[in-house]
């Protein structure tokens, strides 16, 4: 990026600002004519985006539930990286759930519910873009439409979302606000508000799935190539972030990719080791839509193209595990249950492995056992949406209790990891980890396995590296 020299020269004269050191003048012939000479703004509204209509029946949910209250949620703001650099920003994922404003909102923009009467009157508050007038148009690094480029209409943004828009200078707190992440009844809510979606909210989990997929087929078919560099992780990482940018979109969390032992840290997202023949690679990755919706996806593969005895015992084994995992998700169970089948089985192979100093029933036993959790200590499942952990705000009895109810989205994820320094494991196993991870929709017909596509077995795995390979 260009350096900013002139960030801090809005108003030169009349406002000395920090790093004056930086501080260049612009010169008078500038100021006398930087306003002037510009062409008229297009006035023509952009329709109604798809999820308009579905974002505003979610506000007359929250609505009706906070009847008389002022509720304030606020899209958070940028934040700093380092010095003149910010992270991306990225909308808070309730507020992006109930505007359908994604990947395009404004910072600092506020959606707030006034209440009137029985219901409320819902404003949207956005700094709206700069009049040419202002300093703040050619000399503001951090807002500026010479630097980022132009913000929205206040019209605009309300005929796009279907709000009443205002200037976010005139919006005010008060007392007795109601306030998103303040508040754990509305953050609650806003959570478990997401638990089921919406056939929209479905669809673009399909298109998430969809794209992630090809990510998942760059990194097959760049394998031999990713070998060759000497930090492949950072390689796997690339491709895939290439795939999501190729076609349009962004990535839900940053890419896990774990080449052997690395395998069994669970969010290892250094990246920097090498990918060697002969070990496995954990990748997991989800693309990001614009809306906001992110699939979360895991496979291991094995770098030469084909598992070792040991590497495929432990990969079926896990793949058994996602299997009696989705055939105990229908509706109507609690969410725990989806956990407690893959449980079943990780417990059951790993005694009969010789790995536990108890029977598989011992270490099933809610209070005394957990013998078997060494070699999997995260969980099965959790919701998926607009964030890749959603609904993390839902109360236990409506998440982990909760009953399984079509139109949500979870991932199934078991694993088996064996820590390379793990001396309770015959040296064969360790440093190998094993993930495999599906996007679930329940259905009133039962799960359906949205990432079903991308090779799954031990056996479609190795096919599809040996199909990527091939010579054309
Ligand atoms: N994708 C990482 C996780 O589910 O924790
Ligand atoms: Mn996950």
């Amino acid at each position: 990026m260009s350096t900013s020299e002139s960030d801090t020269i809005a108003d030169t004269e009349q406002a000395p600002q920090e790093n004056t050191n930086r501080r260049q003048p612009f010169p008078r012939g500038f100021l006398d004519t930087i306003s002037t000479g510009w062409a008229e703004r297009p006035d023509q509204l952009p329709p109604p985006r798809e999820q308009a209509p579905y974002a505003a029946a979610r506000r007359d949910v929250v609505s009706a539930a906070f009847t008389g209250k002022r509720l304030v949620l606020p899209a958070g703001s940028l934040k700093q990286r380092s010095n003149d650099t910010d992270y991306p920003f990225r909308a808070h994922s309730a507020f992006s759930h109930l505007t359908g404003w994604g990947a395009d909102a404004v910072p600092d923009s506020v959606l707030v519910f006034e209440p009137n009467g029985d219901a409320h009157d819902v404003t949207l508050y956005l700094r709206e873009r700069a009049d040419r007038t202002t300093p703040e148009f050619y000399a503001d690094a951090t807002v500026g439409e010479f630097w980022i480029g132009p913000r929205p209409a206040l019209e605009g943004v309300a005929s796009d979302l279907g709000i009443a828009t205002a200037h976010l200078d005139a919006f005010e707190s008060r007392e007795g606000d109601v306030v998103l992440d303040e508040d754990d009844a509305l953050t609650g809510f806003v959570s478990e508000l997401r638990l089921v979606k919406d056939e929209y909210e479905i669809e673009q989990m399909r298109l998430a799935v969809e794209v992630t997929g090809r990510g998942f087929d760059d990194i097959v078919a760049d394998l031999p190539r990713i070998v060759a560099t000497p930090r492949g992780e950072r390689a796997v990482e690339g491709v895939f972030h290439l795939r999501a940018r190729t076609d349009g979109n962004g990535e839900g969390y940053d890419t896990i990719a774990a080449s052997g032992p690395h395998a069994c840290y669970l969010h290892w997202t250094r990246n920097d080791g090498a990918v060697v023949p002969g070990d496995l690679i954990l990748v997991d990755a989800g693309v990001e839509v614009d809306s906001l919706y992110t699939a979360d996806i895991t496979r291991t593969l094995p770098v030469s193209g084909t598992f070792t005895d040991i590497q495929r015992r432990i990969y079926e084994t896990v793949r058994e595990a996602a299997d009696a995992a989705f055939a105990a998700a229908v509706p109507g169970v609690k969410f725990r249950a989806v956990h407690e089948a893959a449980m079943q089985v990780i417990a059951a192979r790993v005694a009969e492995w010789g790995l536990l100093p108890v029977t598989a029933e011992e270490a099933l036993d809610a209070d005394a056992g957990g013998q078997h959790r060494r070699y999997m200590v995260h969980g099965t499942s959790h919701h998926l949406g607009i964030d890749v952990h959603d609904c993390a705000q839902a109360r236990r009895e409506m998440y982990y209790d909760g009953l399984l109810e079509p139109g949500m989205v979870f991932t199934i994820e078991p694993g088996l990891y064996f820590q390379i320094d793990d001396l309770t494991v015959p040296e064969e196993y360790r440093g190998i980890g094993v993930r495999i991870e599906d996007d679930i929709l329940m259905t009133v017909d039962g799960p359906v396995n949205l990432s079903a596509d991308i090779p799954r077995t031990a056996d479609e795995v190795e096919a599809w590296i040996a199909r990527a390979n091939a010579a054309p």
